[in-house]
């Protein structure tokens, strides 16, 4: 009985050994203090939440961010990339920002323009000719401007990112301005955007991204705009029979941080997220192109998916027919002269 109570006791010794150095409780040493050295104490994380797929001109410069500010920062900051609506939608990402509990969202700028109805002015059809117009204007001083913008929203403005140049899709062929009359458009809710089809005659219905291709597929809507890049990457052309090459506008983002969160960070850290921003916005640009035309030559692969492009003089009809758009901005906005200012920055 000695010799098993001696042989238990001795057994228990060793596991709550074993136990505590597996556990750290033994042995254990404080980490050296070094400025550069990532502790545990001292790490930031950023929860980024976003709507699209990780294959997309969004989803891969948000991958491209994290992976550059967890170098810059030696570790110190790690970005959590939550893509494709997981955590927030379109709806409540913006209100999830403003209380905190994510530190980043990337939305369009067209579905901003409830809080900045000056951003309407990136959503004005047939504005901008090239993606390179596009980069010239958002990361210049007007980019930095519309920026200030968002100062009475607790939220700071980081960049501006792109995807692309939007194209219809739709049940029947789009050609003529006409064809869109009756039709049911999803669009993003952005008032300008919404006039655009109701001057053609068709409901504009403004729902979240993620619920267009259920819309689509159970043809409660009949047609949606949007970049070769979305298209592709979330099966718009499986539930649509037919696409129109109009390049009629612009898609891009806002990167937004907390406002709250970016003030408690210190200097070096700010300086190093704002280095990983303008790193990510030179490449992601260029990553944005690439990716639309590989996915618009995937979508011209698909057999039951026709691609029609529209000819330059049917391009110009319906620039015509848009023109009163460019009027309704003017009436709906405080500040009309940012689109004389971007057109005498890009090419007529
Ligand atoms: C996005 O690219 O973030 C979504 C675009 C859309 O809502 O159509």
């Amino acid at each position: 009985m000695k010799k098993f109570m001696i042989g238990t006791a001795a057994t228990v010794l060793i596991l709550t050994i074993v136990f505590s150095i597996q556990q750290g409780l033994l042995f254990s040493t404080t980490l050296p203090y070094d400025d550069e050295q990532t502790g545990l104490d001292t790490q930031i994380t950023i929860h980024l939440s976003h709507v699209v797929a990780e294959n997309t001109p969004k989803g891969q410069a948000a991958t491209k961010f994290a992976e550059l500010v967890e170098q810059k920062t030696n570790g110190q900051v790690k970005v959590h990339v939550y893509p494709n609506a997981s955590l927030y939608n379109d709806e409540n990402e913006f209100k999830a920002l403003q209380d905190g509990k994510v530190e980043m969202i990337i939305p369009t700028y067209s579905k901003m323009t409830s809080y900045v109805p000056d951003w309407q002015v990136l959503d004005l059809p047939y504005l901008f000719h090239t993606d390179d117009e596009v980069h010239e204007v958002l990361t210049g001083p007007i980019g930095e401007q519309l920026l200030d913008e968002l100062q009475p929203f607790n939220v700071k403005g980081l960049g501006f990112w792109h995807n692309g140049f939007k194209q219809l899709t739709a049940e029947q062929p789009i050609h003529t301005f006409e064809d869109l009359q009756g039709l049911r458009i999803r669009t993003m809710p952005s008032k300008t955007l919404e006039k655009q089809f109701s001057l053609a005659g068709a409901t504009p219905v403004p729902i979240s991204f993620s619920e267009v291709f259920t819309d689509l597929e159970t043809h409660a809507i009949d047609a949606q705009e949007n970049t070769a890049s979305n298209i592709y990457s979330k099966g718009f052309y499986k539930v649509q029979k037919n696409m129109t090459v109009t390049n009629h506008g612009i898609l891009g983002y806002s990167v937004l941080m907390n406002e709250k969160f970016w003030e408690q960070l210190s200097p070096k850290i700010q300086k190093q997220l704002m280095e990983a921003m303008k790193e990510t916005t030179e490449w992601q640009f260029k990553q944005a192109v690439l990716l639309n035309a590989d996915d618009l030559r995937k979508l011209q692969q698909e057999d039951d998916f026709v691609i029609y492009t529209m000819t330059d003089k049917e391009r110009q009809r319906w620039q015509e027919q848009l023109a009163p758009v460019y009027d309704f901005y003017r009436a709906n906005v405080k500040q009309p002269h940012l689109l004389a200012d971007i057109q005498q920055i890009i090419a007529p």
